[in-house]
């Protein structure tokens, strides 16, 4: 998408053909820096460290992660070791394991001194997939705004609700709960974005406020608790969020507050969609709430916050009292209950079982 008048992925291969570039999302929205990843530890560090965030991009940087691996040594210790390392950095987003036993089963056949080719080719194809399928996210979420749109009066706008980042910084390029609104604003709808600010990390105010900033998409950034609010006077007309895993069943596993968001919508009404690539779905679980392991992070992104000084410097205060202990808990599960429709690259389907095994028959075999 559009940084100023460049376009940008979210990661890519470098001209030298081998190292991948990335965009350092912890320094947004102050400073756009771009790295570069050269070994499998930088993109494991990358994955770890927040550099890179959001469930697809989290994918193809493990798939690069694998290639550079690959480079280095194709041996089949290598190819199991970079595996346990990456499946390592962050235990909730199901696209990390799903894109590293993509990248496994393929390599592993093959005599060595084919697999760095085969693992760039792969993780370059993953990447590619990945901006085929927001886009028909896109193209099946416009169709809901449109109907909406058609019920609103000449210069009405029509008010989406998300949280957290689920842009196409999140993903490689376009973004899942994005792609419908960018499609929209476009064709000339007029849509405007309630952006919830998502602490402690902050990913709705520094990262989704940002993006939809340069793509001049209308925009208010609201405090996490604001939503029941915008509801309860007729002031969402729905909600699209971004999701880290969806089981079988359809519970949805996204940032936490995401729970929260769709209770408020259920009471008011409002329609809560969950726009889902394929490769967030896992088959392999059924509860949302009992299966799905919750990262814990860090107490820091609790008790301190970062800001940019009026004179341009990055500072980092406190804002708990030393001595009170915190909880910081990454992602929650919404039960499928309280979606209205999973907005996938093959349509809008309803949040159960027979739904997504019938949209997506090749995965629940993979399962
Ligand atoms: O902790 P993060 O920033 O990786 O969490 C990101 C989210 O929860 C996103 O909403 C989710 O990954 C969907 S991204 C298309």
């Amino acid at each position: 998408m559009r940084v100023g008048d460049r376009h940008f992925r979210s990661i890519w291969l470098e001209q030298d053909g081998w190292s991948v570039g990335a965009i350092d999302q912890r320094r947004l929205p102050h400073d756009f820096v771009t790295v570069r990843l050269a070994t499998s530890d930088a993109a494991a560090d990358a994955i770890r460290s927040m550099l890179v965030r959001g469930a697809p991009l989290i994918g193809a940087t493990a798939a690069y992660g694998m290639a550079l691996a690959m480079r280095a040594d194709p041996s089949d210790a290598a190819l199991d070791e970079v595996h346990h390392t990456l499946i390592g950095t962050r235990p909730t987003a199901i696209n990390l394991r799903w894109a590293l036993d993509e990248m496994r089963t393929l390599l592993r056949p093959l005599p060595p001194q084919q697999r760095t080719a085969a693992a760039y080719a792969r993780a370059t194809a993953i990447a590619e997939e990945d901006i085929a399928i927001n886009q028909g996210i896109g193209r099946n979420g416009l169709e809901l705004i449109e109907k909406i749109a058609a019920t609103k009066k000449q210069g009405e706008r029509i008010n989406v609700l998300t949280h957290c980042n689920a842009g196409w910084l999140a993903t490689v390029d376009w973004g899942t709960a994005t792609a419908p609104v960018y499609l929209a604003h476009d064709r000339g709808h007029s849509i405007h974005v309630w952006v919830d600010e998502t602490r402690p990390r902050n990913q709705g105010a520094s990262l989704t406020a940002w993006e939809l900033g340069h793509h001049g998409v209308p925009h208010t950034v609201i405090p996490d608790n604001t939503g029941g609010h915008l509801m309860q006077h007729g002031m969402v007309d729905l909600v699209i969020v971004g999701t880290d895993r969806v089981t079988a069943d359809g519970d949805v596993c996204n940032k936490i507050g995401t729970y929260l968001k769709a209770l408020a919508a259920y009471d008011n009404g409002v329609p809560f969609y969950v726009a889902l690539p394929s490769p967030t779905i896992d088959f392999s679980v059924a509860d949302g709430v009992r299966e799905i392991p919750i990262e814990q992070r860090g107490a820091e992104e609790v008790t301190h916050m970062t800001g940019q000084t009026a004179d341009g410097r990055i500072e980092t205060v406190r804002i708990v009292p030393d001595g009170s202990p915190v909880a910081n808990y990454g992602f929650d599960v919404t039960p499928a209950r309280l979606v209205t429709g999973l907005i996938t690259e093959r349509g809008v389907l309803k949040p159960d079982r027979a739904a997504l095994a019938a949209a997506f028959p090749e995965r629940t075999a993979a399962a």
